[in-house]
């Protein structure tokens, strides 16, 4: 942890506003999504521009299988033709691919897909992309107690270092930055742990428009905070 930040290391961001973006003009949801998915490439590119060493994206929450079937099954079928189109120019760019959530719930094509993405890029060092799908930070954090528990780790040894080893973001600094769109205001279960001293910053751009510009504007944002971790 470091008082530095001219540059956020880790940012992690909360894709939110595809639906109204699609609303406000009259195109169905799905649209919205679609739109959202390709502002997804536009995004990883200025990042790692930047020079930002990790971009988690939160992709599908574990609480988004309760939206209409019809909805599920489109972000999934987005989730796959995006791995398809990009998993390559991503490789070109030296983009390493990581997912953080749950494996086991999605089609498994679609999990046979991400493997395979992961894999191909694995030994990529200019940026890690991490896809937050079928993730939620709570069944995270469980997951971990019990892989503790099973691990027979004995409860003195148990520190936040060891602790943190147990997530699906090991390995990974915690976030510096972590950007909200869409206009609401809150964590929705996404790095409750991990972003313990993040910066906050929510815009209400929603996903689809947030571009370039706005992503000079989070930066900027960001340069002029001042990071304490709880010192003074
Ligand atoms: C929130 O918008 C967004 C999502 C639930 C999904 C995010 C998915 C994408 C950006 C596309 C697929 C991703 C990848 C990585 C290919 P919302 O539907 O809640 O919007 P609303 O609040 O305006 O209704």
């Amino acid at each position: 942890m470091s008082g530095d930040n001219s540059l956020p290391c880790h940012v992690a961001i909360i894709m939110d506003g595809n639906g109204r973006w699609a609303k406000q003009r009259g195109l169905p949801r799905f649209e919205g999504h679609r739109a959202g998915a390709k502002n997804v490439r536009r995004v990883v590119k200025a990042f790692a521009d930047c020079g930002v060493k990790y971009l988690t994206l939160f992709a599908f929450s574990t609480e988004n299988w309760g939206r209409p079937q019809e909805e599920v099954t489109g972000l999934l079928h987005l989730l796959s033709q995006s791995i398809d189109e990009e998993t390559q120019h991503f490789h070109q760019d030296n983009i390493k691919l990581m997912h953080i959530g749950k494996p086991d719930r999605l089609p498994l094509e679609l999990r046979r897909k991400v493997e395979a993405a992961i894999a191909l890029t694995k030994d990529n060092s200019r940026m890690t992309l991490c896809l937050a799908f079928d993730y939620g930070s709570r069944a995270e954090i469980v997951n971990a107690v019990r892989r503790i528990k099973e691990d027979d780790v004995s409860t003195g040894d148990i520190d936040e270092v060891v602790f943190s080893s147990y997530l699906g973001t090991q390995g990974i600094p915690d976030p510096d930055l972590l950007i909200r769109t869409g206009g609401e205001m809150r964590l929705s279960n996404f790095l409750l742990w991990q972003a313990a001293y993040s910066e906050l910053y929510f815009t209400p751009v929603l996903w689809p428009d947030f571009g370039k510009k706005e992503i000079d504007k989070a930066l900027l944002d960001y340069r002029q905070r001042q990071r304490r971790f709880g010192s003074l």
